[in-house]
Formats: structure tokens, sequence, C-alpha cells
């Protein structure tokens, strides 16, 4: 499968893709994820995403949408969806891709519920089913051992390591998306063969 995923960071979303040996390409506009395989450098909000996505992976950064933040900053006014709307633009240029959005709570009060929650994990879009799994008091970066790609300066409990999503939810986002491409595939197919 062909993979974007925008906002990349660390690269957690998209990790069981890249294991399982399918074509990903990361996107995250802070020069420090550079290092982080098959990212590209650049802003969700100009990026020209060309290629025909099979999926579409996004985690924009959700600190104004926490539950701490409207807990301690009171309701949130006018907040900068600029990056949330440059993903769903995207998702409307490639309708056919399967389409999956990663943010905190409060993003529901601007864009709808989420389809589920895993911790403080909300997720927008065609996730299917997810693992319960046992969560650390983070939301769930538990996995016993990291990739060596992660450089000096993320260990575990730095903020990026924190926003990363943990390997057993991208192993489980992956299965979700073969399943529905392959479903979308033979309707594809169908239609235009003009049975049923
Ligand atoms: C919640 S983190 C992503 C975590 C990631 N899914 C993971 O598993 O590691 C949000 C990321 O969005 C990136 N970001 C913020 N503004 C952006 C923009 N305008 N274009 C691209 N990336 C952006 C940040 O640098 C940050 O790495």
């Amino acid at each position: 499968m062909r993979v974007l995923d925008l906002c990349c960071g660390l690269g957690g979303a998209s990790e069981a893709f890249v294991r399982a040996g399918d074509e990903v390409t990361r996107v995250d506009n802070d020069p420090r994820f550079a290092k982080v395989p098959f990212t590209v450098i650049a802003d969700v909000r100009t990026f020209d995403e060309g290629v025909d996505w099979d999926v579409i992976l996004a985690s924009p950064p959700c600190g104004q949408f926490s539950k701490v933040r409207r807990m301690f900053g009171g309701p949130i006014v006018n907040p900068d969806l600029s990056i949330v709307n440059a993903c769903f633009a995207v998702r409307r240029r490639h309708p056919r891709a399967v389409f999956i959005l990663e943010n905190a709570c409060h993003l529901k009060d601007f864009i709808g519920p989420p389809a589920c929650r895993r911790g403080a994990r909300y997720f927008w879009g065609d996730v299917g089913i997810l693992p319960t799994g046992t969560w650390n008091k983070w939301g769930g970066s538990w996995e016993p051992s990291r990739p060596s790609y992660v450089p000096k300066g993320w260990q575990t409990g730095s903020s990026e390591d924190r926003a990363r999503w943990p390997l057993p939810i991208s192993e489980a986002v992956r299965h979700n998306a073969a399943v529905l491409d392959a479903l979308l595939v033979a309707v594809t197919r169908r239609s235009r063969s003009g049975v049923g």
C-alpha cells in the first residue's frame, strides 16, 4: 500500500506499515525529524502530496485540544484549525484512500465526535477496531524495545516520544486499512465493470 503519514513526528503512526514493507512517505515541518526514515520536511498546509495514496494517516498537533488545556485554560475559543483543515483537504483530494486522523479529546468540539478512543488518543475516520491494550499513564507508548532510529534527546517520556503512536495501534490500523483497501478495490472494480 502507498501510505502518507501527515504530521509524522517520530513516525509511530506509520511504523507498522514500514515494517510490513509498504511504501511510506512521512511529512513533518520540524527539521529535527529529517532523520526519521522516509520523512519529507514540509508544512502540510502547502505540501503537494501528488501521488494516489491508499492510506492517509494524520496526527496534527493536539496541544490546543487536550483535556488538560480545557480544564485549566477554560473554553477553547477560536483555535487554529489550519493544520487539521489541511489534513482533511488532503483527504478530500483522495476520496478513495483510507483516512485516519488522531488527536486529543476536545478536537471533537470543532469537528464532531471521534470514531473511537484509546487512552488519551482520539481517532476520526476509517479506524475500525483497535486493541485495548495495557495503557500507561501517557496513554500508551509502552513498547519494550524502541526502534533504533530514535535519536538522542527523544528518550522515553519526552514530549515527542509521548506523542508517538504505540506500535500495537499502528499495527491494528494497518490491519484494518489493508482489509478496507481490499474491499474498496473490489467495489471499485465491480462498479467499473458494471456488475451489481
Ligand atoms: C502529535 S505529533 C505527531 C506524532 C506522530 N503521529 C507519532 O506517532 O510520532 C504532531 C506533529 O505535527 C508536526 N507539525 C506541526 N505543525 C505542522 C505543520 N504545519 N506541517 C507538518 N507537520 C506539523 C509537529 O512537528 C509534530 O511532530
